[in-house]
């Protein structure tokens, strides 16, 4: 017997008044059928035997899952309802196969959980298990109907309740788990009878249950794994969810916040013990941050590894590499390939790409580094460039260890400047500097002595 899987992810998503498609409106920064496909992967179904129906927005869904992997994708044209989706995927109803249905706008159903719900489906033998939770607030989810004896009849949409039905409190996530020979057989009964005129994959249990199928449910204790987005403030409920469920976890592993403000930290970042996170940071994408950090206020890092002891006040970066007890901030920007060093200290307005700066180098205050190799123990005055970029290619700068870079210098790539070199202040710099050496590239100062008496006092006159 064999696995397989079916995300639904063609709907319009109209309440949610979006260009783009539902499933791809973010979670803690990742699409919420990201976070989907994660717990179908964790619970063991490969990719190829993973199907995702698009529709509205295909071209942006089919996109980023080639970024994430070879899965297989079904066209859905004309949106007529969830059951009508899955029928999109026939082909992946293979005789002795379970398959699992999932909705690509519920982020938080969980792996373990699906796997439960696997084991329940085949211990008793049911054509469907679907996953339920008791919410208190059943809100718009479908309702878990039983009959007098307890038993699981049906599922029925809010827009078809009866008063009694409104009021029950067991939901439908919205995922399922089905023997792929029932679903197949119950997939051409369905009708469009109920309120939407949709196709409700939600009425194949009925369907099931009437040619002597048996219906089962798998009920989650964690009610959180049921909750959707349908609309902006859904989402929004979602992110706050998310967003403690991941400092919780961090704290737990001895991470410190003194505040919950502005922080959004994504469901990847891993961050060492005794890291103080302050307002305003924004963790995003594989950011790994060691331990005994300062990371804030109002930092934001995309895809970085940050080590031990580090200090970031005020600092964006993105896909860079800061090594231990580098101090950096207010106001710096680390855009992508930027290494710095341990002990490295960046300064306010200071902007570094694409270079690799050397142990305990200091770049102070209001500087620009761009395609640089910098050595160890380099100092940097205030106010220098390199000019890396010539309009129409760019160039790299070297410079040796323990130079010393005086105030305003501009250094013209491509140039090396060797160890222990100086330059000295304002030289703009566009020949090689020989180890040990003085540069001095600025005219000589001319002195007009009694300027004040001969010149401006005649002028005024
Ligand atoms: C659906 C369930 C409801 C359940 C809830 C859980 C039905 C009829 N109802 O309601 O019982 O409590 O999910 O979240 O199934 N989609 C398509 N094609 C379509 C329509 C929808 O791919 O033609 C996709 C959507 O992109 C979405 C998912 O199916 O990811 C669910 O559709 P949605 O319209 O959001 O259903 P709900 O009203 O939330
Ligand atoms: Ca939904």
């Amino acid at each position: 017997m064999s696995y397989s899987a079916i995300i639904l992810a063609a709907g319009d998503g109209k309440r949610m008044k979006s260009s783009k498609p539902k499933v791809m409106c973010e979670v803690l920064g990742d699409p919420m059928l990201g976070w989907v496909i994660d717990s179908v992967r964790g619970a063991g179904i490969s990719e190829e035997n993973t199907g995702v129906i698009v529709g509205n927005g295909a071209e942006t869904v089919k996109q980023y899952l080639a970024g994430l992997g070879s899965f297989r994708t079904f066209m859905q044209t004309e949106r007529k309802g969830t059951g009508h989706a899955v029928m999109q995927a026939q082909e992946m109803l293979a005789d002795g196969d379970n398959v699992l249905v999932l909705c690509g706008d519920a982020p938080f159903i969980d792996s373990d959980i699906i796997t439960a719900a696997l084991n329940e489906h085949v211990h008793c033998g049911n054509d469907v298990t679907v996953i339920t939770a008791d919410l208190p607030d059943p809100a718009a989810y479908g309702r878990i109907v039983r009959d007098a004896n307890g038993e699981f009849s049906g599922i029925v949409e809010k827009k078809d309740c009866s008063l009694v039905e409104l009021g029950i409190t067991e939901v439908n996530s919205g995922v399922y788990w089905f023997r792929a020979e029932a679903l197949k057989a119950a997939l051409p009964k369905l009708a469009a009878e109920n309120a939407a005129g949709e196709y409700y994959l939600t009425d194949t249990i009925g369907i099931i249950r009437e040619s002597g199928g048996k219906a089962g449910t798998f009920t989650a204790e964690d009610t959180d794994i049921v909750l959707g987005a349908n609309s902006r403030s859904d989402l929004l409920q979602l992110n706050i969810i998310a967003k403690m469920r991941v400092m919780a976890k961090l704290m737990d592993e001895g991470v410190e916040f003194v505040s919950t403000d502005g922080i959004i930290i994504g469901r990847n970042v891993e961050v060492g013990r005794d890291t103080l996170i302050l307002p305003g940071t924004i963790l995003r994408g594989d950011t790994v941050i060691g331990e005994s950090c300062v990371i804030g206020p109002n930092t934001l890092l995309e895809n970085c590894t940050v080590g031990s002891g580090v200090t970031l006040n005020s600092v964006q970066g993105y896909d860079s590499r800061i090594c231990d007890r580098v101090k950096a901030g207010p106001f710096v920007q680390l855009r992508p390939g930027t290494v710095l060093h341990d002990g490295v200290k960046i300064g306010d307005f200071v902007e570094i790409k694409n270079s690799e700066i050397g142990v305990n180098t200091a770049v102070s205050h209001l500087a620009y580094l761009g395609d640089s190799d910098v050595g160890k123990g380099v100092n940097f005055g205030c106010g220098c460039v390199t000019a890396n970029y010539d309009g129409v290619s760019k160039f790299r700068t070297k410079i040796g260890d323990n130079a010393f870079i005086g105030c305003n210098t501009n250094l013209i790539a491509p140039v090396e400047v060797g160890e222990n070199a100086t330059t000295a202040a304002g030289s703009t710099i566009t020949k090689d500097v020989p180890p040990n050496s003085l540069a001095i590239e600025r005219g000589e100062t001319a002195i007009k002595e009694n300027w004040e008496k001969n010149f401006k006092r005649k002028r005024k006159a």
